[in-house]
């Protein structure tokens, strides 16, 4: 089969447009390691900060299945579609130290891949805010191709860090900024969809400097509770706290997120995010302006790197390329971004009458048509 999958992303030459996105896949040099060799393109590292953390003692990632009989959602063993991930981790628990070198081996044994170092620190002070430039310069000394800031872990208690920077515009310009300030590598920022109007956070990382913007990171969510012990299905002591949803569920929402941005922005680049399995998927972010797209709970589900998933995106892409030969599609940058003008306000899409419709107002205005008696049942009615 013909076509060429290759991208020119952010400045940055990809031989396909899959990356594995920052997660348990790409928490080791093994894994990394599988990866490239599996097909993937490019991966953002799970999130490197300078200081080890703690995970909580308890499963950390659990995945939600529908029943096919039944309304049933859970996270128990049980025959039915995948509906969702759920997890609560933390970024690496591995420190910059321990990075590096790992950096520096992946980079020399698979230099044409692309290797995205996902960084995180704090932003309260201006010692924090120099612990992004030391996480940055480390990791580009060490070969990193770009960088991607994670702005939205989900699971931050400080109120500096992950989504609360990236619900906060003046502290994801700030901290763009002043990783630009020495970087010598495109910046990717991730945002956090748990946002009321994304496309305010997007404008406040490009004009922070930001490179693209990565979207989505996993929706802050809780486990179900088991309705026969009353606990979460997942829990530590009998506690749990808010944690973030990937897979299948996420994938209508992060579009959405998706869209209101690439129309705002449509010449900026940006890579999908978000309940990716297969080409479909991808296609439905390429079509509304992504450059790149990303994969986590597929891939964990798939021999912990997804060496099924990559093969099937690839294997998608090639196919819709060869089906949209006769339109001359060559690449991505030939379909890209076809669809962003299809997401319309309501008010724009066609009704049966024309003149039926005000846009939830009537003519008259939408008070006086409150007050209004409801008419009469045409009929008598029942
Ligand atoms: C167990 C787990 C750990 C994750 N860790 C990180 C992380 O360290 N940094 C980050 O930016 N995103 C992290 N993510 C979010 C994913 O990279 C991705 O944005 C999200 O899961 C949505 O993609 P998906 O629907 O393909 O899973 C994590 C997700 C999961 C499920």
């Amino acid at each position: 089969m013909s076509g060429d999958l290759s991208v020119r992303f952010t400045g940055i030459e990809f031989d396909n447009p899959f990356l594995l996105s920052s997660a348990p896949p790409t928490e080791s040099e093994s894994n990394i390691l599988r990866a490239f060799e599996a097909g993937w393109s490019g991966v953002v590292t799970k999130t490197i900060g300078l200081h080890p953390v703690v995970n909580v003692a308890g499963a950390k990632t659990r995945f939600l299945r529908a029943a096919l009989d039944s309304p049933l959602i859970t996270m128990k063993k049980i025959l039915g579609a995948l509906h969702s991930s759920w997890n609560w981790e933390l970024i690496s628990d591995k420190p910059l130290d321990w990075w590096i070198p790992r950096i520096e081996r992946i980079k020399k044994a698979f230099p044409k891949k692309v290797l995205v170092a996902s960084i995180m620190a704090g932003s309260g002070s201006d010692r924090e805010l120099a612990h992004w430039q030391t996480l940055a310069k480390a990791c580009q000394d060490a070969g990193a191709d770009a960088f991607e800031l994670n702005l939205s872990c989900p699971h931050m208690d400080r109120p500096d860090m992950g989504s609360n920077i990236g619900k906060d515009q003046q502290q994801i310009s700030v901290v763009t900024q002043v990783v630009k300030e020495v970087a010598k590598v495109p910046i990717w920022a991730k945002l956090t969809p748990s946002t009321t109007d994304i496309v305010v956070e997007a404008r406040a990382a490009f004009l922070g400097g930001a490179d693209a913007i990565s979207s989505s990171n996993t929706f802050t969510s809780l486990p179900l509770i088991d309705p026969e012990t009353l606990e979460f299905e997942i829990q530590v002591d009998g506690l749990v706290s808010t944690g973030g949803l990937g897979g299948p569920a996420i994938l209508p929402l992060s579009l959405a997120k998706m869209a209101q941005m690439t129309k705002a922005f449509p010449d900026k680049s940006f890579s999908g995010i978000g309940g990716i399995a297969d080409f479909s998927h991808a296609l439905s972010y390429f079509l509304l302006g992504c450059g790149t797209v990303q994969v986590c709970t597929a891939a964990m589900l798939d021999r912990a790197v997804g060496p099924n998933v990559i093969r099937g995106l690839i294997h998608g892409m090639r196919e819709f390329l060869e089906s949209n030969a006769h339109r001359g599609w060559k690449s991505l940058e030939d379909f890209r971004g076809i669809r962003r003008d299809r997401v319309v306000a309501q008010s724009e899409i066609r009704r049966p009458d024309a003149s039926e419709y005000h846009g939830g107002h009537d003519a008259k205005g939408y008070a006086e048509s409150f007050e209004k008696p409801a008419p009469a049942a045409a009929g008598g009615g029942k």
